[in-house]
């Protein structure tokens, strides 16, 4: 009860929570004690990052975070009916899948920084992955870069979206949308069968994702939220409409601290993770809207939220609305859960938005054509957006054994585990893993700056090329925006900087126990194996690709002997979160049918009828706010 009632006092505005922390070390009073023992403090002292403006937008905060995990895990969110953003994050933030997790190589560009993508798959498609094949850079002595290459392969490790097809149309009253399969142009084919498409970097966790100031590997989510996509406001032409007295007004919006919802409202409209090309938010919008046409006289119903699904009775958020066994929530349509939540200025009118063929919009009376919109059609974005931000925002593990430690339970750690905090110090990770947060990406480091010198580069405060693939497989924060801007802070900052090629955003370290395979290309299977890694000093040196000059000794970590390896791994090992492993609140969901790769092999697939792959689906089954037995970690027999 303490700790839920912490949760929500966390969840007001910053400036309370400071207060109330202040407080709390006063009732407490031992707490500077505490800190002294643990050089790291607990997470529980970092307020949960929120937008300053939130209240222009939502009305009702609990309705808004039921209507986020009702998203997040709806499987008619995908064109297909299917995907869901949970798909690819229902195994302790992460996936678990082996079987078609491999994409070949597409972020690749040549010397000059030309896309040049690899199509080649080293291990084939719908292949299985074993424990062998890993790590992807396998050396004859793990301890020496230099060795013997026993195997290199340029594959990623990810996650199976959609099929390839192009956006023709919705059906209203059915998750399935009209699509066009066309052949795979990226290679996700067996025998010229068309299998699910994977993702060219590994699915990283959304749990305590809203502490990173920007998200993805390459930090293209921005931190600031425009309504409509990721860019924030890199992208001067993002606006929503407003009602204002008997008006729509096109309006720009901002919202600080909402890299996550910058971040949700792209998996929609990708042709990889969730979409068939050319599929609009505004689609998305009317495909859950309530006011259906009658069809040949019959009603039709609008789509149940989470209406393929079986929502447990005890969902911490969800189960009031619960309708087991039988499938859903308790609320006829998304539409009623977003005037719940949103203002009505965001989707009262009774006016339309027409898209016109130039890209132009004309407000106009009634619905004149298949591109004209209601408000709330319009702004799906925008609510979508923000209300996934808002759960995830829930998605806090904050109550590790390192945690506990941090507070003052002495207990709480094994001595190897301790031992293991040292090292993790002495040894330099928490100088790019700092803070309770385990990444300096987080918002309270880039609050410190945008930008800070490391070993003498300047760089984006958090991303690092380790030298974990070559740099032109992936430029990471090296890449640009869809404007031509660079990702890079540093790169606006000085168009010369030097160490922005391939880096990557250090992620947080909680819970890795429980989320392998580790790195942006998902090439290394244990957390021993990420620590040799460190200890060789990386797998390749960074090379940047403009200018083919090598950074050497960015960071050099020599480990005195094998204990400290263990030691440091034992302690990684603390950082997990017992609510994450087990599924209990406020990770506990729903019912949820993923694709598992599709029956038979990397040799021969079964044509459904339509061209592509017979799936194989595999149930997670929903649990409540108590809930139920770990998920098998990637992997793991
Ligand atoms: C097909 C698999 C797939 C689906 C579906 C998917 N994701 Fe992801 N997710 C990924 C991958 C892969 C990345 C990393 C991509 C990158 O960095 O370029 C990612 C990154 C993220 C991150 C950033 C975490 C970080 O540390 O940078 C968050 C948060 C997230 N996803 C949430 C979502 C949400 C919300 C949805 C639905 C709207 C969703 N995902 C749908 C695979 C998926
Ligand atoms: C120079 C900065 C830096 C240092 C020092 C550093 N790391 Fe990292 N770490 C990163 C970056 C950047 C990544 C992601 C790299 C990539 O995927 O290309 C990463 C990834 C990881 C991962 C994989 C996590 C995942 O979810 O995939 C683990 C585990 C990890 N580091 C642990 C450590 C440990 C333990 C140490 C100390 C021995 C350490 N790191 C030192 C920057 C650093």
């Amino acid at each position: 009860m303490v700790g839920k009632g912490f949760m929500e006092a966390k969840r007001g505005p910053t400036r309370y929570l400071l207060v109330g922390m202040v407080i709390v070390a006063l009732v407490i009073g031992n707490i500077s004690m505490t800190f002294a023992q643990s050089p790291i403090p607990s997470l529980k002292t970092v307020p949960v990052p929120e937008p300053d403006n939130l209240g222009d937008f939502v009305k009702d905060r609990e309705a808004a975070i039921a209507l986020g995990k009702a998203f997040f895990w709806d499987m008619q969110v995908g064109s297909d009916g299917i995907q869901a953003c949970a798909s690819c994050h229902f195994a302790n933030g992460v996936d678990s899948r082996s079987k078609n997790q491999l994409s070949p190589g597409l972020l690749r560009v040549d010397a000059s920084g030309v896309p040049d993508p690899d199509h080649t798959f080293d291990r084939g498609v719908n292949y299985t992955l074993t424990p062998d094949d890993f790590p992807f850079h396998k050396l004859e002595d793990p301890n020496d870069r230099n060795s013997t290459v026993l195997h290199d392969i340029n594959d990623v490790a990810s996650s199976q979206g959609v099929f390839n097809s192009i956006f023709n149309g919705i059906v209203l009253g059915r998750a399935e949308e009209l699509v066009t399969y066309q052949p795979d142009p990226d290679g996700f084919q067996v025998g010229g069968i068309n299998v699910r498409r994977v993702e060219p970097r590994n699915t990283p966790t959304m749990i305590n994702a809203v502490f990173n100031f920007r998200n993805f590997w390459d930090g293209r989510a921005q931190n600031d939220f425009n309504g409509v996509n990721s860019f924030g406001s890199r992208d001067p032409n993002a606006y929503v409409y407003k009602a204002v007295k008997n008006e729509l007004v096109k309006i720009t919006v901002s919202l600080n601290n909402s890299s996550l919802a910058s971040q949700a409202v792209a998996p929609p409209l990708s042709a990889f993770e969730m979409s068939a090309d050319g599929r609009t938010f505004q689609t998305i919008g009317e495909k859950f809207g309530r006011s259906l046409p009658r069809d040949k006289g019959k009603k039709l119903l609008p789509l149940r939220p989470l209406g393929k699904q079986i929502v447990h009775p005890e969902d911490s958020v969800l189960g009031g609305y619960s309708r087991a066994p039988k499938r859903g929530l308790d609320i006829a349509s998304y539409e009623e859960m977003i005037k719940a939540a949103f203002k009505p200025e965001w989707w009262r009118s009774n006016k339309y938005i027409q898209i016109n063929s130039d890209g132009s919009r004309t407000v106009v009376d009634k619905k004149t054509s298949s591109e004209t919109y209601t408000q709330m059609a319009y702004n799906f974005s925008l609510f979508f957006g923000l209300a996934v931000q808002m759960y995830e925002a829930t998605l806090v593990s904050d109550d590790t054994p390192f945690d506990r430690f941090a507070e003052g339970d002495e207990g709480a750690l094994t001595e190897q585990q301790e031992e293991g905090l040292q090292v993790f110090i002495r040894r330099g990770c928490s100088g790019c893993h700092g803070g309770p947060e385990f990444t300096d990406a987080s918002v309270t480091k880039v609050s410190q700056g945008k930008t800070r010198i490391f070993r003498g580069q300047l760089n984006d405060q958090g991303f690092f090329n380790i030298g974990v693939r070559p740099t032109v497989e992936d430029l990471g924060v090296g890449g640009k925006d869809p404007f031509g801007n660079p990702l890079s802070e540093a790169r606006l900052v000085d168009p010369a900087a030097f160490a922005v090629e391939g880096a990557f955003k250090a992620p947080g370290l909680r819970n890795v126990e429980l989320t392998a395979p580790y790195f942006h290309n998902g090439g290394q299977l244990t957390l021993r194996q990420v620590v040799d890694f460190y200890e060789r000093e990386g797998d390749f040196v960074p090379i940047l690709a403009l200018n083919g000059s090598r950074i050497s000794g960015l960071f050099a970590i020599n480990f005195a002997n094998d204990q400290e390896k263990e030691d440091l791994v034992a302690f990684l090992t603390a950082l997990t979160d017992e609510r994450v492993r087990y599924r209990k609140a406020p990770f506990d969901h729903p019912q949820l049918f993923v694709p598992n790769g599709h029956s038979g092999d990397h040799t021969s697939v079964t044509d459904d009828g339509t061209g592509k792959a017979t799936d194989s689906l595999m149930e997670i089954p929903a649990v409540g706010r108590n809930g139920g037995t770990p998920l098998a970690k990637f992997l793991e027999p």
